[in-house]
């Protein structure tokens, strides 16, 4: 394996500002991933089939006609990558477990060789002091729970709960940050009402059905890893809150706005936090003909304390409430993950909302480049939803790497996106925002869903053939601005 942190990183621009120093040394800095996207190993010591398996193998549903099979074969580099992740200096680093490797199918015994694995890697990070951080769900569903109703069935949600036993019973000993979902958004809308991401549904109702079992998954799920913890821990949950501003100060534009806020953020947020439904966004489904499958006891169930709230954070988007002439409608464009989270992609298939775009750059996904989103979205949430910590779990760009000769990548593009949305955090603190942390996604280029590996995001370059990891400048920038924060 080669890294470049042993270069200079005298040819990396400078931060535009000195966003290091504007935290407090016990802020944490971290790197991201998850299972699907990076392990591979998919059939080995007993892991059975994801939706993602199932979906990456429907012709035309992932570009390239890429799965995560290989990945980055993480699962057998894990002890270098784990080297490489204390190589950047970071405190903490988040990943999800594989539901299906630890136990297949989704229900009944643990696999133990599955499980083993996590062991592993919680034992390797706590040697070079770095801070595991478990997400429980990113995304990839045991086939066989997708089979008996996926997500809209109410019993997979209890299915999760059990899941998050199993997960605490084996390295609860060990791990204290714990997440149970990752933007549950993704899963219920693009999984079940655009049918862009596994398991490729297309069923408004249905995806309604699985926002509130995901959330009710959650609670579940919160409950049973604080009634199982040997020791005290940290629960939250990660979601890709939609930043929607109105594309003008249109009455219409602000309904399309606060419709997309809705159905992007509140309808999360609300009942995680304050223990009910937005009565905006009840009344437009019950106008639909669409009724939340809420069971007497669940919100107090999905209200339960949050130490903390993941935000992942992308871009932010401005809607238009009025039609235009030739605009492509938004309900119809590519929704892969959280940078297009937004409430018209539950308006099932209605173009009720359109995003205009603001002519920012963009990154390589073609999301525009908003760090002041990042501001908006934090002192936000923070205002409205006070007393619950803040962590960014995830902000990173994609862009057109092109690696020199030796494999090394410049990439001052993403770098300059880091400084800038790294400032932007520390403008919410400024602006009173409980912010504590920062995970760079991601640790290395990976499985990016519906794009496959076409889209980096890395801030470590990984060449797949060889599966040769190269530290990228925005890595050399990213562990020096760590440095400078802790040196004060
Ligand atoms: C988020 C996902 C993550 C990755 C980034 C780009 O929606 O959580 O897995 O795909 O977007």
């Amino acid at each position: 394996m080669t890294t470049s942190l042993d270069r200079s990183s005298a040819s990396a621009p400078e931060p535009r500002s000195d966003a290091g120093s504007r935290f407090p040394v016990d802020f944490l800095w971290g790197v991201a991933t998850s299972a699907y996207q990076i392990e591979g190993a998919a059939s080995e010591d007993g892991r059975t089939a994801s939706i993602w398996d199932t979906f990456s193998r429907v012709p035309g549903a992932v570009h390239n006609g890429d799965n995560g099979d290989v990945a980055c074969d993480h699962y057998h580099r894990m002890p270098e990558d784990v080297d490489l992740i204390a190589g950047l200096g970071v405190d903490s680093y988040r990943f999800s477990l594989s539901w299906p490797r630890i136990q297949p199918g989704g229900r009944g015994a643990v696999n133990q060789r599955g499980i083993a694995f996590y062991d592993r890697l919680v034992d390797r990070l706590l040697e070079r002091d770095v801070l595991p951080w478990v997400t429980l769900y990113h995304w990839d569903l045991p086939q066989e729970l997708e089979d008996a109703g996926g997500w809209p069935a109410r019993d997979t949600a209890y299915r999760f709960a059990d899941f998050a036993e199993i997960a605490m019973n084996r390295l609860g000993d060990r791990v204290r940050w714990w997440t149970t979902l990752n933007e549950p958004w993704c899963s219920a809308v693009l999984g079940y009402d655009t049918g862009r991401h596994a398991p490729g549904r297309q069923d408004f109702g249905d995806s309604m059905a699985a926002v509130h079992h995901l959330l009710l998954g959650h609670g579940l799920a919160a409950q049973r890893l604080r009634e199982t913890a040997p020791e005290p821990i940290q629960v939250g949950i990660t979601l890709n809150t939609t930043h929607a501003l109105p594309a003008t100060d249109a009455d219409a534009d602000r309904a399309a706005a606060r419709r997309a806020d809705g159905f992007g953020t509140r309808i999360y947020t609300d009942p995680l936090v304050l223990g009910s439904y937005p009565t905006d966004v009840v009344d437009e489904l019950a106008a639909r003909g669409v009724r939340l499958p809420v069971q007497h006891g669940d919100l107090s169930v999905i209200a339960q304390p949050l130490d903390f709230l993941g935000v992942n954070y992308y871009t932010t988007h401005y809607f238009s409430g009025s039609p235009e002439e030739d605009a492509e409608a938004s309900a119809e464009g590519p929704a892969e993950s959280s940078g297009e989270g937004s409430g018209e992609q539950a308006a099932d298939g209605v173009a009720l909302t359109r995003v205009v775009p603001q002519g920012y750059p963009v990154t390589a996904m073609d999301w525009e480049i908003t760090p002041f989103g990042l501001t908006g979205m934090l002192t936000r949430l923070g205002a409205d939803y006070p007393g619950v910590p803040l962590y960014v779990t995830e902000n990173g760009a994609a862009f057109d790497d092109r690696p020199d000769q030796d494999g090394e990548v410049e990439d001052a593009d993403r770098t300059a996106y880091f400084a800038e949305h790294i400032e932007a955090v520390a403008a919410a603190r400024d602006a009173g925002a409980d912010v504590r942390g920062y995970f760079a996604w991601s640790l290395m280029d990976n499985f990016e869903w519906g794009y496959g590996y076409d889209k980096r995001f890395g801030i470590v370059h990984v060449d797949y053939p060889t599966q040769k990891r190269t530290v990228k400048q925005s890595g050399r920038w990213f562990r020096d601005n760590i440095r400078r924060n802790r040196q004060g």
